[in-house]
């Protein structure tokens, strides 16, 4: 089976400035990926400055709500107007410090959908859910509450990026092993429902991605690119881990 087309996508987590901004606008626009789409994700308030320059812009988070007396939030229907294509979704930062459930993960998914934004559902275990052997278990569950609202045949309209959350800012890469092991295990959960879904859906791997490591990692046969958050602060080298998924 061909490989999904490659995505990579640079979360800039709470970290930035205009200076990044104007750096990366002239590394990417002076790149050119055939082969893979290469998306921004900045803090809310460079999503404008990046927008008008034709980027494949992203959003970190959203409002489950549509609209209305939700005091700090912003719906999916603004970043949609300001030219985001895509969303970070149940980041595990977010589930963790902003006590994000399964459901409101799921609702946020939903939410995002119905306002023409892609999802980026992130799921992940923890450190001590992989010692125990329970990794798969546990994203099995963080899927089941977004398949159980959205249902199967919207998954066709999202990306899942696995982001074990001991490899998260820690250096500490999944081996293309591990990585490729839940990813299978990921399709094979979704393959259960529907197959053609389960084949197409492009699923990404984050967790200390670097230039380094990019190319092993997005060689396995269902790794389809990186979510990318330290290693994005750098244009140089977010430049070459794009550079590794178009090769
Ligand atoms: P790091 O690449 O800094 O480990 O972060 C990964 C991540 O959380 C991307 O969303």
């Amino acid at each position: 089976m061909s490989k999904r087309r490659p995505l990579v996508a640079g979360n800039w987590k709470m970290n930035g400035s205009l200076a990044l901004v104007d750096e990366m606008k002239s590394a990417l626009e002076a790149s050119e990926f055939a082969n893979t789409d290469v998306l921004v994700c900045p803090p809310f308030p460079y999503l404008g400055s990046l927008a008008s320059d034709g980027f494949i812009l992203g959003a970190q988070n959203h409002s489950k709500f549509d609209a209305g007396a939700h005091t700090g939030e912003t719906s999916a229907a603004m970043l949609k107007e300001f030219g985001c294509r895509y969303v970070i979704v149940g980041h595990s930062e977010r589930r963790e410090d902003n006590n994000e459930s399964n459901l409101d993960v799921a609702e946020k998914v939903e939410t995002a959908i119905n306002a023409g934004l892609i999802p980026i559902l992130c799921v992940g275990e923890s450190e001590q859910t992989r010692d125990a052997g329970k990794e798969n278990e546990f994203i099995a569950e963080q899927l089941d509450a977004v398949l159980k609202l959205i249902g199967i045949a919207n998954v066709a309209k999202i990306v899942i990026a696995y982001e074990p959350i001991w490899a998260i800012g820690t250096g500490k890469t999944a081996s293309p092993e591990q990585a490729q092991a839940v990813h299978e295990f990921i399709r094979s959960h979704l393959t259960k429902e529907n197959a053609d879904v389960a084949a197409s859906v492009q699923i990404l791997y984050g967790g200390s991605v670097k230039a380094s490591n990019a190319a092993t990692l997005f060689s396995q046969p269902d790794i389809d690119g990186g979510l990318i958050g330290g290693a994005s602060l750098n244009a140089e080298e977010f430049l070459a881990i794009c550079q590794a998924a178009n090769a």
